[in-house]
């Protein structure tokens, strides 16, 4: 979908929308539109159950003497109280009322004077996203008519303002795109390949194989991907947009492309879903993707370790003893709490080759941390309470939010090994925990922050931003979270 801005005038074609104040009557243009169809639109909004109240809709269909095809108002509750979050739903809302309504254009009229015009856009462009890649047969009827929408402003500012939001939601789509595709499509060879796209941006991508992986030392990492026939990777991708001797910082993702738990298979319901087990890859790829794209004036390092994990014959084997690159030996005891395997690694290679201001990885890492929060926020987990601070507040802007979880020496404890320096599985209590002390582990003095996504990559419902699937949560709230404290 097409997002421009316009003057503010009603238009001549297509669909309109209107927001209205809770408990309030139509004002400025919607109020003369009003008038000009004979008072249609306040007569609808009486009849029906329309208060304003935030969410609301209440769409009026040919309404005769206005040019438009259709009218829809949207309540803003009490728009003085509204926050970035509610204006991005109130444009959103707009988009999941109308996007198969069979109006092809829309223009949002925002004259309220609390509105803000480039939020409305923003969240209006984050909804009409939708994979339909392998859909080849679906009828016209059933895809969505909306092709464009313009944002009636007033704000002269709000074309240039909505220019670096429209680079990020880029990248939030190409999260979701890699969440979504199945793991025949992406595995760690096309998943790389996919990342080398970014090079068009000017990011620098460098992609190790399992040769490189083993002069290096990654007997944890490696491990995860000996049962599959595909050849694990490791992806270092670079964006320097502030000076060349600024320390940069740095994300890592875990990136699962499928988890079958290997010798410690699965159940076989709900397998599927373990296809968006390379979560926290996708998140930081696409924030990559957002950050190179609107040019941040930071210095990025992002690692991803991308790895299948399958049973086979030359699977690793719970009891196996592996070493991890940065010496520490690791008992595996379920082959299904690879995550940590994988980051193990990532996060010390990290550290070592690049000396980052702070490490935060990404992962799809515990079911546990689904019971723990539910699909509200992610859990993080921290030493550092300033990145801790950081992360909140940008997750409360952005709508991306999280949740601090405990890391204490008696949860360590738990992963302490008796032939190894640790396992990797910590016993049923505080598993999210247990999960986040063992990457602890793997981050030396560097400040370090643990994001467990594990409930927030994949929605089974719609929710106000996205359609069902992937989400793309993260990429707004990294991408905030750098721009308020690391852009110079
Ligand atoms: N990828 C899973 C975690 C997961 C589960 C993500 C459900 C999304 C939805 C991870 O690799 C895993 O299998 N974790 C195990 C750890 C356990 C064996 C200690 C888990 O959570 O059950
Ligand atoms: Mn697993
Ligand atoms: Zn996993």
């Amino acid at each position: 979908m097409k997002v421009s801005f316009v003057d503010l005038a009603l238009p001549t074609e297509g669909a309109v929308v209107f927001l209205v104040e809770k408990d309030s009557p139509l004002t400025g243009l919607a109020a003369e539109a009003d008038s000009s169809c004979g008072g249609a639109l306040s007569k609808a909004k009486d009849v029906s159950r329309f208060t304003g109240a935030s969410g609301q809709t209440q769409e009026i269909v040919a309404p005769a003497g206005l040019d438009v095809e259709r009218a829809l108002l949207v309540g803003v509750g009490k728009s003085a109280d509204n926050k970035e979050t509610d204006w991005l739903e109130i444009g959103a809302k707009a988009v999941s009322a109308l996007s198969m309504s069979g109006s092809t254009d829309a223009t949002i009229i925002v004259d309220l004077e609390t509105a803000d015009a480039v939020h409305v856009a923003e969240g209006a462009l984050l909804r009409d996203y939708r994979f339909d890649r392998y859909r080849t047969k679906e009828p016209a009827a059933k895809k969505p008519t909306l092709g464009s929408m313009a944002i009636a402003t007033a704000d002269t500012n709000a074309v240039e303002a909505f220019e670096a939001r429209a680079m990020v939601a880029d990248g939030v789509f190409m999260t979701r795109d890699l969440i979504s595709e199945p793991a025949n499509i992406l595995y760690p060879e096309s998943f790389a390949e996919r990342i080398k796209g970014l090079t068009d941006l000017g990011v620098d991508v460098e992609v190790l194989g399992e040769a490189e992986m083993e002069k290096l030392g990654m007997g944890s990492l490696l491990s995860v991907g000996q049962g599959s026939e595909k050849e694990s990777q490791l992806v270092v991708m670079r964006w320097n947009g502030a000076d060349k001797d600024e320390q940069p910082v740095a994300f890592v993702g875990k990136g699962v492309t499928f988890d079958t738990g290997g010798i410690s298979l699965k159940p076989g319901e709900g397998m599927e879903q373990m296809k968006w087990d390379m979560g926290g890859a996708g998140t930081v790829v696409g924030l990559m993707k957002a950050l190179a794209g609107r040019k941040a004036k930071v210095n990025v390092v992002a690692t991803v370790g991308l790895v299948e994990n399958m049973p086979s014959g030359n699977a690793s084997r719970p009891g196996d003893v592996v070493t991890s690159m940065s010496g520490q030996t690791i008992e595996i005891l379920n082959t299904d709490a690879e995550g940590r395997l994988v980051l193990a690694d990532a996060i010390w290679y990290t550290k070592e080759t690049y000396k980052p201001k702070f490490i935060i990885d990404l992962a799809t890492l515990t079911g546990a941390i689904i019971i723990s929060l539910g699909h509200e926020h992610a859990g993080i987990f921290t030493g550092d309470d300033d990145l801790a601070a950081q992360l909140t507040k940008a997750g409360l802007e952005t709508g991306d939010k999280v949740w601090r979880l405990p890391l204490h020496k008696n949860y360590d404890k738990l992963i302490d090994c008796p032939i190894a320096d640790m396992k990797n599985i910590g016993g049923r209590a505080a598993g999210s925990i247990t999960a986040a002390q063992f990457l602890q582990r793997f981050t030396g003095e560097t400040p370090w922050v643990h994001i467990d996504i594990a409930a927030m990559v994949w929605s089974e419902k719609d929710l106000p931003l996205c359609e069902k699937g992937g989400t793309g949560y993260g990429v707004r709230l990294l991408d905030r979270m750098v721009a308020d404290n690391y852009e110079s």
